[in-house]
């Protein structure tokens, strides 16, 4: 009786059968060193790079915040439309709450005193709308921005425009003053508070530390170096951090990131996860491609004046700040360090493939190696074939099988 391409006098003889695999052992000095080699690049992979530098042991889980802000500081102003006039937060941020964000008033144009009548359109922008007489108007009617009315009237003492029915007297489309008008918008500072929670390991923290108290944080301004750890900004070390000039940028407004990163090992104490505060700018300042630079908001303020609607239109530039979050907390758990080890066992038995393909490919002995490696045998045919042969032979022996 045969099975398993061995001859086994009995079933109890095959049950007791142990197979192992023959191990061809290669005593070479350059095919040991390719050998060795190898495994030392996976084994520093997997303990440096997995283990050490990813941390695969872990698992992780990224963070989920909630941000909001307070700013603070007065200006003084003086100019001939306005007076003298003192900003307060009320005045400059706008709106008075957003999400992850907060948009400071650093300088702006005002049209004063618009009420809704008929007015000379301002040429100045397009040089669209300058007329000679009623005819241009019939024809400039889509050419020229606003609603007209198809007359032609005196905008200066040289320039006649379309009339157009619209809040008058309209804006004039001057460029923002420099220096800018809230200049010291620099020394207003910003009280960020930062919660944040890693979910999967029921972790919580915020940027106002445990050992900061109230007096502390009546007083602090960050410092990297000598405050690092105090949530309040000013906006000026804020722009200087990012590498920019506060009043510059101030004159068309933009727009600055504040990165708060949380990057947390678990497996260390608690008060070992730190925030880390980076800024930069987001919006774009090249120079050579600045068209339409800054950032700037129209509002405007509405009353009565002697029973009509009027407005004071505003242009404001300032700067956004947007606060962006992010971190990723990694704690030990047994299946992602199974996983790693798994994947890196798997890696190293990858070394044998490589090593046995550079043998039997590149060495100058790649004939005898692979006699050596190989055994060959030719088809032995069919199973029921051997089946009949035993039946014809005597029933404990073997079948002749062919010589290849
Ligand atoms: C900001 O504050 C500093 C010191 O208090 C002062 O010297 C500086 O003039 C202020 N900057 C502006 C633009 O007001």
């Amino acid at each position: 009786m045969c099975c398993g391409g061995r001859c086994c006098v009995s079933m109890t003889q095959c049950f007791f059968d142990y197979s192992t695999s023959k191990v061809l052992v290669i005593r070479s000095k350059s095919v040991g060193t390719l050998n060795r080699f190898c495994q030392a690049v996976v084994l520093a992979y997997i303990i440096g790079y997995v283990c050490v530098l990813k941390k695969g042991y872990q698992d992780t889980d990224t963070v989920i915040s909630s941000v909001t802000t307070k700013v603070k500081g007065i200006a003084l102003t003086n100019t001939s439309d306005l007076g003298l006039r003192i900003w307060d937060v009320a005045d400059y941020v706008i709106p008075p709450q957003e999400e992850n964000s907060f948009f400071v008033l650093t300088n702006l144009n005002i049209t004063p005193n618009q009420t809704q009548t008929r007015c000379a359109e301002v040429s100045v922008d397009t040089g669209l709308c300058v007329c000679v007489n009623m005819s241009y108007c019939e024809i400039l009617v889509t050419l020229c921005p606003g609603v007209q009315t198809g007359r032609c009237i005196q905008f200066s003492v040289t320039e006649k425009t379309c009339e157009v029915l619209a809040w008058c007297p309209l804006e004039k489309g001057n460029d923002p003053p420099d220096p800018p008008l809230l200049a010291e918008a620099m020394n207003f500072t910003v009280l960020i508070k930062n919660s944040i929670r890693y979910p999967k390991f029921n972790f919580n923290k915020r940027n106002i530390l445990p050992h900061v108290n109230s007096s502390y944080l009546s007083q602090c301004v960050f410092n990297r170096t000598t405050d690092p750890d105090c949530p309040i900004f000013r906006l000026g070390d804020i722009a200087s951090e990012a590498g920019e000039d506060f009043q510059t940028m101030a004159v068309h407004g933009g727009v600055m990131g504040v990165q708060i990163l949380w990057d947390c090992n678990l497996d260390m104490p608690e008060s070992w996860c730190m925030p880390t505060y980076t800024f930069r700018r987001l919006d774009n300042k090249d120079p050579d491609n600045n068209v339409a630079p800054g950032y700037n908001i129209r509002f405007a303020k509405y009353y009565k004046n002697g029973g009509k609607e009027s407005r004071n239109l505003v242009k404001g530039y300032g700067i956004r700040f947007e606060i962006m979050v992010f971190g990723k907390a990694g704690k030990f758990n047994i299946v992602p360090t199974l996983l790693n080890i798994g994947a890196g066992l798997a890696l190293l038995g990858l070394v044998n493939v490589v090593c046995d393909w550079i043998v039997l490919t590149f060495m100058r002995n790649r004939q005898q190696y692979s006699q050596e490696k190989y055994a060959y045998v030719g088809d032995f045919g069919l199973w029921w074939r051997h089946m009949n042969n035993v039946s014809n032979s005597h029933a404990d022996s073997c079948p002749h099988l062919p010589e290849i």
